[in-house]
């Protein structure tokens, strides 16, 4: 780990910008948000995003700013699958700052801005989702919990969320995804969940449903 050359250290967090191949930004253009896992970087969700084949798509990742015995995260946790709330609420405003500066800075649409996060990075994906609503237009969370229930649920009737759950997952019980599928569910957002045969981690499986969801949910 470490800054490669490519990232960057200004707006308050490591990051990487990639601009989209072609560089037109208009209506249809997206820019996608990576949120890594637990122990990981901002670079290692861009070869996921690649797979997606999203043409005209710009790439923001951060790196959490956590340290949980060296291992960034995006917020503190207690244990396992027990959130430090506090932490959780301060550290989900502090990114969505972050993105709504980086938004002026690169040039790209928050109306447009689709998070792609895996697992710690899925969990504070949905907490934005919840908490700062307009920094993001959708989200494919791999592996999410439910990360906290606000005080007054938004109306998330313009997003697209899609949850990419593990069957036999030993981190995310099933009752979490499901809590976190029927609150966005409850805030009117056009969530999906599809049920992968496999653990916490992600797979071809996942790309291949994401895929299918981009390519028919999003244009
Ligand atoms: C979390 O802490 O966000 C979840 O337990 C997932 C993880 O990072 O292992």
């Amino acid at each position: 780990m470490g800054a490669n050359n490519n990232s960057k250290s200004h707006l308050g967090f490591i990051h990487t910008f990639i601009p989209s191949y072609s560089d037109r930004t208009d209506d249809n253009s997206l820019n996608l948000l990576l949120l890594h896992g637990t122990g990981g970087d901002e670079n290692d969700l861009i070869s996921v995003a690649r797979m997606l084949e999203i043409t005209n798509a710009s790439i923001l990742s951060p790196r959490g700013k956590v340290l949980e015995n060296g291992m960034p995260r995006f917020f503190r946790r207690l244990a396992e699958g027990i959130f430090d709330i506090e932490d959780l609420r301060f550290r989900t405003n502090e990114l969505a700052d972050f993105v709504q500066k980086a938004s002026k800075t690169y040039t790209f649409n928050l109306n447009r801005t689709m998070a792609i996060g895996y697992s710690n990075g899925a969990n504070i994906a949905a907490s934005i989702l919840l908490l700062r609503p307009e920094i993001l237009s959708g989200a494919i969370l791999f592996r999410p919990m439910i990360p906290l229930v606000p005080h007054t649920l938004p109306n998330l009737s313009s997003k697209r969320v899609l949850i990419s759950a593990g069957l036999h997952d030993p981190i995310v019980p099933k009752y979490q995804t499901e809590d976190l599928f029927h609150l966005l569910k409850k805030a009117e957002a056009k969530v999906s969940i599809q049920w992968q045969n496999s653990g916490h981690e992600l797979t071809q499986i996942d790309i291949k449903a994401a895929k299918d969801w981009v390519t028919t949910s999003l244009w």
